[in-house]
């Protein structure tokens, strides 16, 4: 509880607002009685529902401890020591990080506004480049690389140089100029797609994810997982979430509703607002003062939202689309300014 005795809502992860699905919830509390196992070695069944899911070769996914494992995989496996990694400014924060932690160098391409220019990370690409990492939807704007661009990316850059487009809000898109990332993976061997159970999946405290690559690729970074990373409520969960279809187009159609309708306010409130196609929405600020002050405000009515500080960007805040009731209360909170 906050001091006025407001019930607090997380709305700086980006999770989804809902909570778990019923169906994993029911497979969690029936796995519950099994967590003295151990669980397989690999995660057959959840890894065959997912090349069902995504129409792939089995050959092609790998189940990992959240994209978090992932990331750190390719950063620490795929890249030599003497190579580079690309990526954004204003992205993901993991994939800067996890170069760092694992001595490989970082390029940083610069983005004047909200969206990822693939241009941008071409003109950055040398001989030492040999992993660009970039979310799509972009965190923390919303914004998203289209088909065309994704796809010039990839036939632009060398084969050797890996593309690893991490698609942790793909659920939530209604943009039609999104990419089909399955399907140009199949074309292209050298473009990795990351997915998670964090977000749309409810699930982030089980720290499950997936990732789709060539064969090649999937078995460099399988032999060098941690044996039995996944634990066992986690990939139950996640198969029993992938059954839950009314939860998932219910948790859907209800962001994209109120991402509009944030967006519709908050842009009448004078706030400058670009249109996001994740969960979340991006606010920009001309200063520190002006942002510090729109977070403040929302923290006294207990909305906890993201100061993106945090993540080394200024001037900023992210807002996790919430239940109808909270994104009113954000509104009501924001006229008050
Ligand atoms: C773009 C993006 N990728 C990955 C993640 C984390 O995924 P996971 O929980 O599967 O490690 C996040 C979490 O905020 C994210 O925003």
């Amino acid at each position: 509880m906050t001091k006025n005795n407001i019930e607090p809502v997380r709305l700086m992860a980006n999770e989804n607002p809902f909570g778990p699905s019923p169906k994993a919830l029911a497979a969690i509390n029936e796995q519950s009685q099994n967590v003295h196992c151990y669980p397989d070695w690999v995660p057959q069944t959840l890894k065959e529902k997912l090349a069902a899911k995504n129409q792939v070769p089995l050959k092609n996914i790998m189940v990992s401890a959240g994209s978090y494992e992932l990331i750190n995989l390719i950063s620490r496996f795929l890249v030599n020591r003497d190579e580079e990694i690309l990526t954004f400014d204003n992205t993901f924060i993991a994939y800067s990080l996890s170069a760092k932690r694992n001595g490989r160098k970082c390029v940083i391409a610069h983005m004047s506004g909200p969206d990822c220019n693939l241009e941008n990370l071409i003109s950055l690409c040398t001989n030492k480049t040999r992993v660009i990492f970039f979310a799509n939807p972009n965190n923390p704007t919303g914004t998203i690389v289209t088909h065309d661009s994704l796809r010039n990316l990839l036939e632009t850059v060398p084969d050797n140089v890996l593309v690893v487009v991490d698609e942790a809000y793909c659920e939530y898109v209604t943009d039609e100029s999104y990419p089909d990332s399955r399907q140009l993976q199949k074309d292209f061997s050298n473009l990795i797609i990351l997915r998670t159970f964090s977000k749309i999946y409810g699930l982030a405290g089980l720290r499950i994810g997936y990732g789709i690559a060539s064969e090649k690729l999937v078995k460099i970074l399988a032999k060098n997982q941690i044996l039995r990373s996944i634990n066992l409520l986690g990939e139950k969960a996640a198969e029993a979430a992938l059954d839950d279809v009314e939860y998932i187009n219910h948790s859907a159609s209800h962001n994209s509703k109120e991402r509009a309708y944030l967006f519709n306010e908050l842009k009448q409130l004078g706030f400058v607002v670009n249109e996001s196609q994740a969960n979340f929405q991006y606010l920009p600020f001309p200063d520190n003062e002006q942002k510090n002050n729109v977070y403040e405000t929302l923290d006294k009515d207990g909305l906890k939202v993201c100061d993106l500080e945090i993540f080394g960007h200024e001037k900023s805040l992210r807002i996790t689309i919430g239940q109808s009731e909270t994104n009113q209360r954000i509104i009501d909170c924001l006229s008050r300014i």
